[in-house]
């Protein structure tokens, strides 16, 4: 059987990165191989223009968004197709859908670029389970920030926000069959107790 690419998505301080260790538990303690990485990111070249990108430093957006696809074709050929093909799972804290809210909800880019982009790049590639956690983009916002020095998304206003919210919350609802929209602002172990109960379902499909 080839691995299943599960991502995990929503905006900033909705709680991607605390999840992910718990769902990596999960699939550890079903004996189900998984490789847990990020975006941007996930290899040393894509950790690099991750270091590009979130640097304070002012960038044309159509080089933000080609950055951003640059680190995901190098993602996807050196460590998501290998590990897919051999069976291994994929976690990938966010994906492409964070294209489609940041550059294109965010900061309006076209969706038609994107769309060839991902094409282009990823071929017939698509996840195969997005978990979206959602919440109000203040309070994300107020558990993000005592990290420090915010960097380029983090400096970007509320409506920047807003709208990056807007657009996973309407891919959510365009692809419903591979989406699982979460509501984040609750309780960290009913976030997790639900993340479990989709988690459950799509193993009983994989049969
Ligand atoms: N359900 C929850 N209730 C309250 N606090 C939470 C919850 N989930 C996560 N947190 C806290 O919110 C903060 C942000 O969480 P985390 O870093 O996992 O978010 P993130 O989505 O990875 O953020 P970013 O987009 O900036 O990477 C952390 O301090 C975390 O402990
Ligand atoms: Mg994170």
């Amino acid at each position: 059987m080839t691995g299943q690419l599960i991502t995990l998505e929503g905006g900033e301080g909705v709680g991607k990165t605390t999840n992910l260790a718990f769902i990596e538990r999960y699939f550890d303690d079903r004996g189900i191989p998984l490789l847990k990485t990020r975006e941007p990111g996930g290899t040393p070249l894509g950790e690099n223009i991750r270091e590009l990108l979130l640097q304070g430093d002012a960038m044309d957006l159509k080089a933000e968004l080609l950055l951003v696809f640059a680190a995901r074709a190098q993602h996807v050929a050196a460590v998501i197709r290998p590990a897919l093909s051999v069976g291994t799972w994929v976690l990938s804290d966010r994906f492409t859908d964070a294209s489609y809210a940041y550059q294109g909800g965010g900061r309006g880019l076209s969706l038609e670029m994107i769309e060839t982009l991902e094409r282009w790049v990823q071929d017939m590639l698509q996840p195969d389970l997005t978990l979206l956690l959602d919440l109000p983009v203040e309070t994300g916002m107020a558990r993000a920030k005592d990290r420090g020095r915010p960097d380029r998304f983090e400096s970007e206003q509320l409506d920047f926000f807003e709208r990056v919210r807007a657009a996973y919350v309407g891919r959510a609802k365009a692809y419903p069959q591979r989406f699982r929209r979460i509501d984040a602002s609750q309780a960290l172990e009913t976030v997790q107790a639900q993340i479990k109960s989709h988690l459950d379902a799509f193993l009983e499909r994989q049969g």
